[in-house]
């Protein structure tokens, strides 16, 4: 079965065809980063007028990639839900519009439930097809909007073990990467600095230690007063650094705790790690080093490709595909 699918949930335009859930015949992404970093963050009103500029010339594209034909697809999938209001209109109503006019069922995807599926994705011309994965599955999704940790029993049965009550992770590296002056977006900037920083140079504030659920704010508040403090010594490079490398450091680690945690206690096949910070080098290499500790590891998937990580068609094309 092939679903054409549809995202446009913030800032980026795009769409995808994916074959039975997995395979991804094509999946273009038509990013509006450009046009926010003048800001610093994305501005509603200019996101949605791109929106409108991109959808058709991106529709076109991801046909002509996966050289399909109306007569080849047999449903379109749209984002339903979470994202700004006047971009989803833009992708709800096309997607509508195109299944009316060929006649096509049309499945909404709640775009959590779209990353969560991201791990499944792989590219259709791959040599060897990853296995199916396996229930039960815990999953972190940590994106700019939501932090969750969900047991998925079954395909839509799923039970969430936590999530963020205030700032999500990828809002704290946007926010921390704006105080620091590293611009927009702020996790891919903030990863690369942290490289070259020592992540025991501040003791920030590991968030929640005791608690069910995810906070970031209090870690990013810590960062804001510690740079308070230390005005002058933002213009040095180390410094910027070492500061990046602790911050990152206490996220992965409030993260990487409540994902231990559950593990233990719901003994999942597999280990799933999505949303845009899933594209983080440092947090993945920490899930490895922590189920290498455990005797029978459950097995650890992140999405195969970076652009499976951010935001991107082809997941709500496989959340279509396995919840329809
Ligand atoms: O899932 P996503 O594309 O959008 C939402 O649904 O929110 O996530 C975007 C977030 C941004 O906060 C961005 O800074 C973060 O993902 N991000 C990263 C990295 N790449 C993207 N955070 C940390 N390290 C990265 N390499
Ligand atoms: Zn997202």
């Amino acid at each position: 079965m092939k679903i054409l699918a549809i995202e446009s949930s913030c800032d980026e335009t795009s769409v995808a065809v994916v074959e039975d859930g997995r395979r991804v015949h094509s999946n273009v992404i038509a990013s509006q980063i450009a046009k926010h970093v003048e800001t610093g963050g994305v501005v509603p009103e200019v996101a949605a007028r791109e929106h409108i500029k991109a959808m058709i010339p991106v529709l076109k594209m991801a046909m002509q990639e996966a050289k399909v034909n109306w007569k080849d697809i047999d449903a379109v999938a749209v984002t339903k839900e979470p994202g700004l209001i006047g971009s989803l209109v833009v992708g709800r109503v096309t997607a509508a519009a195109l299944a009316f006019a060929q006649d096509k069922p049309l499945l909404e995807v709640n775009h959590i439930h779209g990353h969560m599926y991201a791990p499944w994705l792989v590219p259709a011309d791959i040599q060897e097809m990853p296995a199916e994965p396996q229930l039960p599955i815990l999953i972190l999704t940590v994106s700019g909007g939501h932090n969750e940790l969900v047991l998925v029993r079954g395909h839509g049965d799923f039970e969430i073990l936590a999530e963020s009550i205030d700032d999500s992770a990828g809002e704290a590296f946007d926010k921390v990467a704006r105080l620091l002056g590293l611009g927009y977006p702020g996790g891919p900037a903030i990863e690369e600095r942290a490289k070259l920083g020592n992540p025991e140079a501040v003791k920030f504030p590991i968030a929640l230690r005791k608690e069910k659920n995810f906070s970031f704010s209090g870690l990013k508040t810590s960062v804001f007063y510690y740079l308070k403090d230390n005005e002058s010594r933002l213009k040095d490079e180390t410094f910027v650094n070492d500061i990046a490398a602790s911050f990152q450091e206490a996220a992965v680690q409030a993260l990487v705790q409540k994902l231990v945690q559950a593990i233990h206690e719901y003994a999942p096949k597999e280990v799933h790690l999505t949303g845009g910070v899933s594209a983080n080098r440092f947090l993945r290499g920490r899930i490895e080093e922590e189920l290498s500790r455990i005797q029978i590891p459950p097995l650890f998937r992140a999405p195969l490709k970076m652009e499976y990580c951010t935001d991107n068609a082809a997941m709500i094309g496989a959340a279509a595909f396995f919840m329809r």
